[in-house]
C-alpha cells in the first residue's frame, strides 16, 4: 500500500448481488463495485462514451454493458471490449475482502467521504453499523 493511501471498510459483501454493481461515492470519485461471484471488482462509475453508470449496466462474464448505448467494458482490466475499435479505458481501484467487508484503497485525503447511494433495499446494511470506521456510509442503491 501507498503511503498517500488508505484500505477502508465500504460496505458487507452481501450488500453487492452476485453478478450486479453499486455506486460508491469517496469524494468527488464516483466507484462501481460488482460482485462477479469468484470476486469484487472496482471501477470509475462512468462510461468513457457518454458518461452512462456503468453500475446499472448487465454484468456479463467479467464484462458489463453500458445501460446507455450498450458499450462493453473489461472489469477487470477497464479496457473496452465493445466497439473494438475504441482504445479507451476505464479506471480500476484495488478492492479486498476482509471479514465478509469489502475494501477499497483509497488516496488518504478522502477518507471520510465515502457515501454509497441511498438504497430502496431495506436489507441492506452499511458497514458503519457496528465497529467499523466507515459511519459515513448511508445505505446501498441498485
Ligand atoms: S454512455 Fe455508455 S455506451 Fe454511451
Amino acid at each position: 500500500m501507498s503511503k498517500n493511501r488508505r484500505w477502508m471498510r465500504i460496505t458487507p459483501c452481501q450488500n453487492i448481488p452476485l453478478r450486479e454493481g453499486r455506486a460508491v461515492k469517496i469524494g468527488h470519485h464516483n466507484i462501481a463495485i460488482f460482485n462477479l461471484g469468484d470476486r469484487f471488482v472496482a471501477i470509475n462509475n462512468r462510461c468513457p462514451h457518454r458518461g452512462g453508470p456503468l453500475s446499472d449496466g448487465i454484468v456479463s462474464g467479467s464484462t458489463v454493458v453500458c445501460p446507455l448505448h450498450g458499450w462493453k467494458i473489461d472489469l477487470t482490466s477497464g479496457a473496452v471490449r465493445h466497439p473494438a475499435a475504441v482504445t479507451d479505458c476505464v479506471e480500476t481501484f484495488p478492492i479486498r475482502v476482509e471479514d465478509g467487508v469489502i475494501m477499497l484503497e483509497i488516496p488518504v485525503e478522502l477518507v471520510g467521504f465515502i457515501q454509497i447511494a441511498e438504497s430502496d433495499d431495506e436489507d441492506s446494511e452499511p458497514c458503519g453499523s457496528g465497529k467499523s470506521s466507515c459511519a459515513s456510509l448511508v445505505g446501498i442503491t441498485g
